[in-house]
């Protein structure tokens, strides 16, 4: 319970009582190798291209998508165009009833999220909570700022109002890495704000997503305002960017389709709309001599390993004093052997597959190039038997910052150390990489805290603790620089960037 809002709530998987029941109702969902997702419009489904989706940890069909022919784009728009808008206690109400059905469908979307996403079961637990979050939380935010205008002072004989309305179509662009959080956030703030929307998913998990749409038309979204289109980014993803009917885009993914998506609309046709942009980081973690290195260490595998290091938040590069890098090296060594990496549906499962081949083969290429220029500190064990994506997860020692300038989309850890006296260096070099997205700090001395928290450019700073997991309305979430454009989201100002705002001034 945070204040007079209460976030979803999970439960603990090593208690047997409630993972026993739990587990028993997923086994047969985990073997379904039929699951099915098609284009959403109008409420109905479109026929379309197959393409068949496969567990990233064996290579078995978890079932197929119909992508969308792009013939299908004119028809979401027109809808969405003319699609009549709920007022906002109306929204609101419709996203409180979804956030309960995604809850209520927990099992189907984790054995989903495990199958076609390689989430870890507590991962996949957290994705639910979190999607059923953002509506809960965006609902309570359309009732605050969107049910009523806002009466400002004004002159005598004259009144004057603030009212926040919805743009038009808005175009929700997500990725694979969370594919029902991210995505459900999207479209709930989206529609919360009162736009109409068009959602694409990313290519690698269009299943998940159709059963989060479904879901919000269950709840009671009109069909016309919420519509699916499973496909290409390139393509289908361009097209959705460059029609003038597009009146925002919201998107998650890589910086460099960030950029992508930039330069199209600034190219095309039509009025000029708001491009809220989240991003990757080069998130850091910076670990003085005063730190406790057993804490730093359990907090170290949590931020760069949980998910297969596939978080935009996960750390990248740990700056350890010299004087404290032994101790937490030595620890690290040991803590990654311990991690068991296999089918992510098994409860003693720390670490699942990487999504698919392309990105296993880019960390293979990216530690072999480290194999010839830095120092290996650690690495897990593979799992037994052949097959899956899996990569284990790894550290090495570079010689310098200077040796790392993009983010590694997985779970490769660089370190480097400084000597006492050269913190600040330090955070400089990390500031000029220009991400910002997370950074994490381990220190016990106050004024080195406070120090960094004034000089830090990021949109997240964790002081001793992880650097996962940012809580909806607890930690609204988002970057700066190369990471995003803001605003946060699960942050209180997150929807207004989704309106318009039109003052009302009458002479009384
Ligand atoms: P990606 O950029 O490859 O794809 C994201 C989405 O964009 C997909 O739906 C894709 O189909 C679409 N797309 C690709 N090209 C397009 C184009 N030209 N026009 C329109 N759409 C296009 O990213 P990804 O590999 O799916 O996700 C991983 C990345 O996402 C990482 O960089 C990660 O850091 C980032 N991420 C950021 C956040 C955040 O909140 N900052 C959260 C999660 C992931
Ligand atoms: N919101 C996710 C996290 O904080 C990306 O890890």
């Amino acid at each position: 319970l945070y204040g007079d809002r209460r976030n979803s709530g999970g439960f603990v998987f090593a208690d047997e009582a409630t993972s026993a029941p739990f587990l028993a109702a997923l086994e047969p969902l985990l073997a379904r190798t039929d699951w099915t997702a098609a284009p959403l419009v109008k409420g109905r489904a479109w026929p379309g291209t197959k393409v068949e989706i496969r567990d990233p940890s064996n290579g078995r069909a978890v079932g197929s998508v119909m992508e969308a022919e792009t013939k299908l784009v004119d028809q979401a728009f027109s809808a969405a165009v003319a699609a009549t808008m709920p007022d906002a206690q109306a929204r609101a109400t419709i996203l409180e009833a979804a956030a309960d059905k995604l809850e209520a469908k927990r099992v189907e979307l984790i054995a989903l999220l495990a199958r076609e996403a390689g989430k870890t079961l507590p991962d996949a637990l957290g994705e639910v909570r979190e999607a059923a979050d953002f509506c809960r939380y965006y609902a309570l935010l359309a009732r605050r700022h969107f049910a009523a205008p806002e009466t400002l002072a004004g002159p005598t004989g004259e009144s004057n109002d603030l009212r926040l309305a919805g743009r038009g179509p808005f175009v929700c662009i997500s990725p694979w890495n969370f594919p029902l959080a991210i995505f459900v956030g999207q479209v709930a703030a989206a529609f919360a704000a009162g736009n109409p929307v068009i959602a694409k998913p990313a290519e690698q998990t269009p299943l998940i997503a159709f059963q989060a749409i479904r879901i919000l038309l269950e709840a009671g979204v009109p069909p016309d305002a919420l519509a699916l289109l499973p496909g290409r980014g390139e393509t289908l993803g361009a097209m959705l960017v460059a029609d003038p009917r597009t009146a925002g885009v919201a998107f998650t993914g890589s910086t460099g389709t960030a950029r992508a998506i930039n330069r199209a609309l600034a190219a095309r046709e039509g009025p000029i709309v708001p491009f809220i942009a989240e991003t990757g980081g080069l998130n850091a973690m910076l670990v003085d001599s005063s730190a406790l290195p057993e804490q730093v260490v359990a907090d170290v595998i949590a931020s760069s390993f949980n998910s297969a290091g596939q978080r935009c938040s996960a750390l990248r590069v740990l700056c350890l004093q010299k004087e404290i890098a032994p101790r937490v090296l030595s620890l690290l060594e040991g803590a990654t052997k311990e991690l068991v990496l296999g089918d992510p549906a098994r409860l003693a499962t720390d670490v699942g597959p990487v999504i698919d081949a392309e990105s296993l083969s880019m960390l293979l290429s990216h530690s072999t190039q480290l194999d010839r220029t830095a120092k290996l500190v650690c690495r897990a064990k593979m799992p037994a038997g052949e097959g899956g994506n899996f990569f284990a997860p790894c550290a090495y020692e570079l010689p310098s910052l200077d040796a790392i300038d993009k983010e590694v989309f997985g779970p490769i850890l660089h370190v480097v150390t400084f000597a006492s006296g050269e913190l600040e260096p330090m955070l400089a070099a990390i500031n000029a990489k220009g991400y910002g997205l997370t950074l994490g700090v381990h220190s016990r001395i106050e004024e080195t805290v406070e120090f960094i928290r004034r000089r830090a450019c990021v949109g997240n700073l964790y002081v001793n603790r992880n650097m996962i997991g940012a809580t909806v309305g607890v930690q609204p979430f988002g970057g700066e620089g190369l990471s995003g454009t803001g605003p946060k989201a699960g942050g209180p100002h997150y929807l207004f960037r989704f309106a318009v705002e039109r003052t009302f001034t009458v002479n009384t």
